[in-house]
Order: structure tokens, then sequence, then C-alpha cells
């Protein structure tokens, strides 16, 4: 028998959840540390409910946005994930392959392993490219010109500089099952990845499991270096300098992804950035930072209507975008909900899961009253209890 097709975010987490080897899901679907942070962000949806008013709207024509200089069909983008391929062969081609046919648009990761050029080649719009500062054996600005002239070459168009990952975050339930470079393969791993048997099926077919920007060439046998490439990266001594400098070299939309502190996104916004991502990289990097919904208005504050501010962290439901609008996001990015959906189901998994997205946020704003996304504002949150107002 054949599991009825998801309706929710969650009913696609739980089936790839069984999809995936224990090691690729920690990976996943995990946090830093005590994970207060991961789960922080999903509470801070909690603590709102929105109003309601009845018999007087008409439901959202269109739920388009303009973000990057560029039309999306709905407020919800593609996060930049590292290693997709590990959770379905396809990785960040099948994702924004996903994302263009919900009419959306994707940020490819630098640790992606589908490169630049290859997601380029194979996608009919030009999308979006996320930058780790490069450290490499040439220093830390040449690397990283080089991955944004290549970005550049064939066509992305809007630049995210991801400054949360100074270091790597303790991510202690992968480092427990493995998930290190090298990974460490013991027997009962690798027996629990051969129950999931079209898994390895697809995983030793096409071995999509290296960060391709960072080799020369491909292939299995670099994955393990290519992941030490990743982890030496991470540059702790980055600084404003380095990111005045990039803004310098990127001719089109420019933002810096990893902000929780106003005072940041203004000296962001400063440095000519076109806006910035509240992000704790979904609780995987500080454990203890605050919940990116808490940290939005006051950030939103500091960019004003300079500039563009995007969310992620924990949005699952239309009803969580809905609110992080209320407080002033221009959009939202969603990381791991689309990876639960190209684990089922590839690409079309992805567009499932916008399209459950745009269904939600339609029916929400139906349901609430509210004719379009740009009348949305604090005035339609509430407490989630207690009297208020
Ligand atoms: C990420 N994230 C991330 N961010 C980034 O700038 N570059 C990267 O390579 C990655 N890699 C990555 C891998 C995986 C498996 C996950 C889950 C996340 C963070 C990502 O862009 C985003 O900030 C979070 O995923 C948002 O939180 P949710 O939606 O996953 O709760």
């Amino acid at each position: 028998a054949t599991d009825p097709t998801p309706i929710s975010v969650d009913g696609y987490r739980e089936r790839a959840r069984r999809a995936l080897p224990d090691m690729i899901w920690s990976y996943v679907d995990h946090g830093s540390e005590t994970e207060d942070t991961m789960r922080g962000n999903r509470e801070a949806f909690s603590r709102y409910r929105v109003e309601a008013r009845m018999l007087g709207g008409q439901p959202p024509k269109t739920l388009e946005t303009e973000v990057a200089g560029r039309r999306v069909s709905l407020p919800v983008l593609l996060a930049p994930t590292g290693l997709t391929g590990l959770s379905h062969w396809t990785g960040e081609l099948g994702a924004a392959h996903g994302a263009e046919r919900a009419g959306t648009l994707s940020i490819l990761s630098t640790s992606s392993t589908w490169s630049i050029e290859e997601v380029a080649a194979g996608t009919q719009e030009d999308h979006l490219f996320q930058l780790y500062p490069f450290s490499g054996g040439d220093g830390l600005r040449s690397g990283s010109a080089e991955l944004m002239e290549r970005a550049q070459r064939v066509g992305y168009s809007a630049l995210f500089v991801t400054v949360d990952v100074p270091v790597i975050g303790n991510r202690e339930w992968e480092r427990l099952r493995g998930m290190g470079a090298p990974p460490t393969i013991t027997p009962a791993r690798a027996f629990d990845a051969a129950r999931h048997v079209r898994w390895t099926y697809r995983y030793l077919r096409h071995q999509r499991v290296s960060a391709r920007n960072l080799l020369d060439q491909g292939g299995s046998a670099a994955a393990v270096e290519s992941v030490n490439r990743l982890a030496g990266l991470m540059n702790p001594e980055l600084n404003w300098d380095d990111i005045a400098w990039m803004r310098d070299r990127w001719p089109g939309p420019f933002y810096v992804k990893g902000i929780l502190h106003p005072e940041d996104a203004r000296r962001a916004m400063a440095l000519g950035a076109d806006g910035v991502v509240v992000s704790n990289h979904g609780g995987r990097q500080l454990d203890q930072a605050r919940a990116t919904l808490d940290a939005l208005p006051a950030v939103a504050a500091a960019v004003g209507q300079q500039g563009e501010v995007l969310l992620d962290g924990g949005v699952r439901r239309g009803s969580d975008v809905v609110k992080a609008l209320c407080l002033g996001a221009t959009a939202v990015c969603i990381g791991r909900p689309f990876i639960y959906g190209l684990a089922v189901d590839g690409a079309d998994g992805v567009r499932a899961v916008l399209e459950i997205f745009r269904e939600e946020i339609q029916r929400t704003l139906t349901l609430m009253g509210v004719e379009s996304l740009e009348h949305l504002g604090p005035e339609w949150l509430a407490p989630a209890s207690g009297p208020g107002t």
C-alpha cells in the first residue's frame, strides 16, 4: 500500500524521517546543544494569535511579492542548505526546480552538492547565491571573490552573505551519530542505511555527496575532502570591512544573512546592503540565541523603509508566514520544510510543500478578513493568552 500524499509540512516531515537513514536525519532535523533555540523559533510563533474580522473582506487576489528585485508568486523562498544531495540525489537542483514550478526562488548554498554552474545550466530562472566568506589557502578575499565571479558569470542575481558561522555550531546530535568529516560508519549505521532501500540505491547510483563548489572536480572520493575544506572556510576573524568589500564587488542585490540584533542590521544597511535575513541558522549555530520572530520587530525598525527584511527559522505553517509579515518581514525562507519535501518526492515534493504554504496563507488571510498582504501589520496580532487589548 502506498502512503497517502501528506497534507501538511508535518506530514512531509514524518515521511522524510522514515525515508532517511538516521545519520542523514540527524544532520537535517537537529540543532545545536540543548536545541532550545531550534525549538524556540517554533515557540515564538505560538505566542501570537491573529485577529479575525468577519463579513467585510474579499479573499486576496494574489500573494505576489517583490524580493531582491524579482516578483515571486508567494512570500516564501527556499533558504540555502548545504549537502542537500544527502537527502535526495537531485539536491539543490531539485530544490531549484521545485521553487521554479511554484513561481518562487531558491538560494544556492556555497556548500551545495550541485555546483553553481550546474544549477544555472539546469534551471530557467536565475536563482540567488549564498556565500560563506571563503578563507582558502590564498586568503579570505580571493576565495570569496572567485565564488562571487563564478556566480555572477552564470547569472545569479542576488548575493546572501552568511555571517553566523564564525565556527561551526556544536551539533551534538549529529556528532553522536557519526556525521563528522569523515563520517564514522559503524556496522549498525551501515545496517540502518541499508534498511532505507530507496535512499541507499540512489546514494550508490548518484553519489551527490560532496560540496562541489569547493572542488576542482566532483566525485564521491572527494566528499570528505570537500567537507574538510568546508570546515576550513569558517573564519572567526571575518569583520564588517570584509562584508563592505564584498558589497562593493557584487553589482546586484546584496543581503546579510544571520542577523539578530538591530545594531548589526544598521551596520549592514550602512555599508550598502539591500536587506538582511533575520536568522539563527535554524538553531544550528549559537544555542540560546533568540527566536527569530522575537528578534524581527527591532531589526525591521532598524532597517525601516531602506531595505528588505527576510526571516527564517521554524516557519512551518502559512499562519507563521502571516505573523512574520505582520511584524515587518518582506518574505520568509524555509529550510527544513523543503528538504522534507525533497526527501519524499524530489522537485515535486518541494513544489508540493510550497503549494501547501500557498494554500495555507491564502486560507488564513481569507479567514482573517485580510484582502492583501500589504494590509498586514502588528495590529493583526494578539498575545496567545490573556485578555490583550
Ligand atoms: C542550513 N542552513 C544553511 N545556511 C546557510 O547560509 N548556508 C548553508 O549551507 C546552510 N546549510 C544548512 C543545512 C541544513 C541541513 C539546514 C537545515 C540548514 C540554514 C538555513 O539557510 C536556514 O537558516 C534554516 O534552515 C532556517 O530554519 P528552518 O526553516 O530549517 O527551521
